[in-house]
């Protein structure tokens, strides 16, 4: 007789649903859809000759340890080298401040796991990025939103909420994931001075920070906050627990990101991530470090933000000449999307079935909101596609929004001069 599941599962499963990108990127798999949808870098740029070799001398050099069990924390050569990276960004830290994670994903559920308990309120920016919804709807958390706009995380509205109870803030200030926004120093510096008022630690999640391809680098939330609680010794300490990742700078295939933060929630980090997967692939942590040891990397880097930024041109151009007057959209200075919003009245939901008849995808806005927000807004990613897929994709957008409003015009409810 079959078994059934359903009543059998934990309460907390009930919060958990299935990545409404995913799902609806399966819709749009096939090879004559143009994708803006899914948050991929471009494929053409992973260094594939690199890695086959850097995998043959991993296993020539180190092929047994690469193929063992090791530390939880991660392969120290790779903890060291993420310190370097992260120290000329400005963030001094050492050993015991880092952990290596499957990818920052894991990261964002580490973080559910240790702090999160049933009816916690945590604040996050409106819209934010649903991968962190989705780790941690699990611990039935309550979301206090607080709006993101174009400077990012709007900071007045901060102070009358962090008072509120809240547990932790997560924020995104570079190139935010869904909007492709950069939030100003002047906020950055209020929102530390807030958290460290209020003693509300942040969690300050950063896959993009090394791609910027437009104007001023600023100090990360980590940095600033470091700055207030100064310490004479290299060991990070303070009220910011900063992600990144090897997924966009190498490739997203590979699983590894990391943390910095105190050495008490790397600790009880640690302890999460033995019950989760004991450890993160030794032999990726090998081959990543390999593959960034020298100073490649830093060209490729730099050859990253060139592309992204030359396709990000090509993109607004292209809204430019087709969409819609009304339609409104972000310039981001870095990473891999962009926000659009599109005409009053649109429904970027109800519109996804007409995107997929003229072959093009994107992500609708609404679901980045935790709790309620515009219908009419959607993610572009314009890192994936080249410069002529970006053209023709936005053109075929632009004939479902004409068409769109077209309707919308002739709807009774709709019409002005009644
Ligand atoms: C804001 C943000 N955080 C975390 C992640 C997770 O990335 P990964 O697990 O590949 O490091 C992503 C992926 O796109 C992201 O956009």
């Amino acid at each position: 007789m079959q078994t059934s599941w359903d009543h059998r599962f934990a309460h907390r499963t009930s919060g958990m649903k299935s990545s409404f990108i995913r799902e609806l990127l399966k819709v749009t798999a096939q090879p004559d859809v143009i994708s803006f949808g899914g948050g991929f870098p471009a494929g053409e740029l992973f260094p594939l000759e690199r890695t086959k070799a850097a995998c043959e001398k991993v296993i020539k050099d180190n092929g047994q340890k690469a193929l063992q069990y090791s530390t939880t924390e991660g392969y120290t050569p790779l903890r060291e080298w993420i310190l370097e990276f992260s120290a000329k960004q400005g963030l001094k830290a050492s050993l015991e401040n880092i952990l290596l994670t499957s990818g920052s994903q894991q990261a964002l559920d580490l973080i559910g796991r240790i702090f999160i308990n049933r009816g916690d309120r945590v604040l996050t920016e409106s819209p934010t990025y649903l991968g962190a919804l989705q780790a941690w709807n699990a611990y039935g958390v309550n979301y206090v939103t607080i709006d993101t706009d174009n400077d990012g995380l709007n900071t007045d509205q901060l102070e009358s909420i962090i008072s509120t109870n809240i547990k932790f803030q997560y924020v995104l200030p570079n190139f935010q994931n869904p909007m492709g926004v950069t939030m100003s120093l002047e906020r950055r510096k209020k929102l530390v001075e807030l958290a460290n008022k209020h003693s509300v630690p942040l969690i300050e999640d950063d896959p993009y920070g090394a791609l910027r391809f437009e104007g001023e680098s600023l100090p990360t939330v980590a940095v600033i906050d470091a700055e207030v609680n100064k310490r004479s010794d290299q060991v990070f300490n303070g009220n910011v627990i900063h992600t990144s990742t090897f997924s966009k700078i190498l490739a997203p295939g590979l699983r590894l990101g990391w943390v910095i933060a105190p050495p008490e929630v790397i600790k009880k980090m640690v302890q999460a991530k033995q019950g989760a997967d004991l450890q993160s692939s030794t032999f990726d942590q090998y081959l990543a470090y390999e593959l960034v040891k020298g100073d490649w990397i830093d060209e490729h880097i730099a050859l990253i933000r060139k592309v992204y930024r030359e396709r990000r041109d090509v993109m607004l151009e292209a809204f430019e000449e087709f969409m819609p007057e009304g339609t409104t959209w972000t310039t981001p200075q870095g990473g891999l999307f962009l926000w659009l919003r599109l005409p009053e009245g649109c429904d970027t939901i109800e519109l996804f079935p007409i995107a997929v008849e003229e072959k093009v995808a994107y992500v609708p806005g609404q679901p980045f909101y935790p709790n309620d927000g515009p219908k009419n807004t959607m993610r572009l990613n314009f890192s994936a596609s080249n410069p002529d897929l970006i053209r023709e994709g936005v053109r075929r957008l632009g004939n479902m929004a004409k068409r769109s409003l077209a309707t919308i015009k002739h709807r009774p409810s709709m019409r002005t001069d009644e």
